[in-house]
């Protein structure tokens, strides 16, 4: 794939997505937590018609606003999303045991929380697929500066991660959102660039890093939840 990633270098997102939906259909997933970068990726989804499996991992712990935001899309758009949830036992057990906030204990129970409510739910989703697109951009961490566009998922072999805005800037996104009035998350407007579950996340201050309020109590290298360890 060395030359053809090349090629999918110099592509735009909206070519990169054309190629997905032209190559895979709804084989291959949108994965949408409908932050910002998403966003932009749904709208470009559905000005091409659509084609795509919209899935979304609803952890149990997210904020009312993203509930507000994926109904949007819905109505909006038009577009069905799949949620998946996460398995009912395992959150049970963990609650049982570990309480509503082992995560802020270690980083090995954060991890557990993440895997129960986010990673095994993504290899449920990713199980019926051949490739996934993310909204990753390269700008948002020292965990994501290598991201490709397109390549096979290290993760995930042989499935295939197409990251179209992985070159994006935060004031591409943000010029995009506003160039074609994409409905955001209401939380953005609050300070949060980088929205996930409600208990991990807070608002950023001024001049913060964009993942700063993401499990802001660990340091920025332990900051994956498992959905890309690497990139
Ligand atoms: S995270 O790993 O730290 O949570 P981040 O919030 O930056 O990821 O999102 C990066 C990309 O991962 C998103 O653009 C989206 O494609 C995918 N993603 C993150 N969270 C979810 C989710 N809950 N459901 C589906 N996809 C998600
Ligand atoms: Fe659990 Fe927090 Fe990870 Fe959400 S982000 S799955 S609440 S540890």
């Amino acid at each position: 794939m060395a030359s053809e990633q090349e090629t999918f270098e110099t592509q735009t997102a909206e070519e990169i997505l054309k190629w997905t939906i032209a190559t895979y259909g709804p084989r291959a997933g949108l994965a949408s937590s409908f932050g910002m970068e998403d966003m932009v990726l749904i709208d470009m989804l559905a000005k091409q018609g659509g084609g795509l499996t919209l899935f979304t991992l609803d952890t149990g712990r997210l904020h009312e606003e993203t509930y507000q935001t994926m109904e949007r899309v819905r109505t909006k758009y038009g577009l069905e999303i799949v949620a998946y949830f996460p398995d009912r036992q395992a959150v049970e057990t963990l609650l049982r045991q570990k309480g509503l906030y082992s995560f802020r204990e270690s980083i090995d129970n954060r991890k557990e929380c993440c895997r129960i409510r986010k990673v095994e739910p993504l290899n449920r989703a990713l199980a019926p697929l051949d490739a996934w697109v993310t909204g990753l951009r390269r700008e948002q961490s020292v965990t994501r500066t290598d991201v490709p566009k397109v390549a096979e998922d290290a993760d995930h072999p042989p499935m295939v991660k197409i990251n179209p805005i992985a070159d994006w800037s935060e004031q591409q996104v943000k010029d995009y959102i506003e160039d074609h009035k994409v409905p955001v998350n209401p939380l953005h407007a609050k300070n949060y660039p980088s929205i996930g579950c409600a208990p991990c996340t807070r608002p950023v201050e001024p001049g913060e890093d964009i993942r700063a309020g993401r499990w802001w109590w660990e340091n920025p290298e332990h900051k994956e939840c498992g959905l890309h360890r690497r990139g």
